[in-house]
């Protein structure tokens, strides 16, 4: 097991998507971005029916795991993700993130994920009211805000995230909790900055970070 703890206050811990890398030289990819700082690397699984397009399953994140060190977080976009819990355990990722969305029985489902000895995340898309994951809170290791309905890279920010992350941050020292806040979708410097300022723990970002020329740059200009 592979994670990292609350970053310090006014930093973020600067996660490249690989959906937005080049699976054709996916080695260099990573190699590239653990280079110039990535903290963990996030997996955007996706099935074609909880959300319009397809990515990659447990089959290439085990690929991923022996080319990094790095934490993996596999976001699993998909339907019946229970069903798939023990494989992607097995391929060697570090965390699971569930939308709440998309499951029926969110409470075993987190259980189970802790009980194969991984980190507990939950999400919530643009238009889910945060109240919906409320009672989850206390059973999560992360929770993360999808800043763009989930499906593609490249979308611009929904603001609607900065309100949910803000009050996340105080459900959280109310609560005498201790997730993860990360943030999902049209990360940039200036979003990036937001959200930080909202009280973000950690920065997803596909197409920014990767499309860059100097990307140290960008990730030192997403950790704040
Ligand atoms: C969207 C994915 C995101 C996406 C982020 O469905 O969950 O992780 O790849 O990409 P950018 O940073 O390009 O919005
Ligand atoms: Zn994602």
């Amino acid at each position: 097991m592979n994670w990292l703890p609350r970053p310090a206050e006014g930093t973020a811990w600067v996660v490249p998507s690989l959906l937005s890398a080049d699976f054709a030289n996916l080695q260099a990819d990573v190699a590239d971005m653990t280079a110039a700082g990535a903290d963990f690397l996030h997996l955007d699984v996706m099935d074609g029916h909880f959300v319009p397009n397809i990515s990659f399953g447990p089959f290439i994140c085990r690929f991923v795991r022996r080319i990094s060190d790095l934490p993996l977080d596999a976001h699993l976009m998909i339907s019946h993700a229970d069903q798939y819990l023990a494989a992607f355990a097995e391929a060697g990722v570090d965390g699971l993130t569930i939308h709440i969305e998309a499951e029926a029985e969110i409470g075993p489902t987190l259980q189970r994920i802790g009980e194969l000895g991984l980190k507990r995340g939950i999400s919530l898309n643009p238009g889910t009211a945060l109240d919906d994951i409320l009672p989850w809170l206390d059973q999560v290791d992360l929770v993360l805000v999808m800043s763009v309905q989930p499906g593609f890279g490249g979308q611009k920010f929904n603001p609607v995230a900065l309100d949910k992350i803000a009050e996340l941050k105080q459900r959280r020292a109310a609560g005498g909790l201790d997730f993860l806040i990360n943030v999902d979708g049209g990360i940039n410097d200036q979003t990036g900055a937001e959200c930080r300022a909202a009280g973000a723990d950690v920065l997803v970002s596909g197409s920014w970070l990767f499309g860059a020329t100097d990307r140290a740059e960008r990730v030192a200009l997403l950790r704040g």
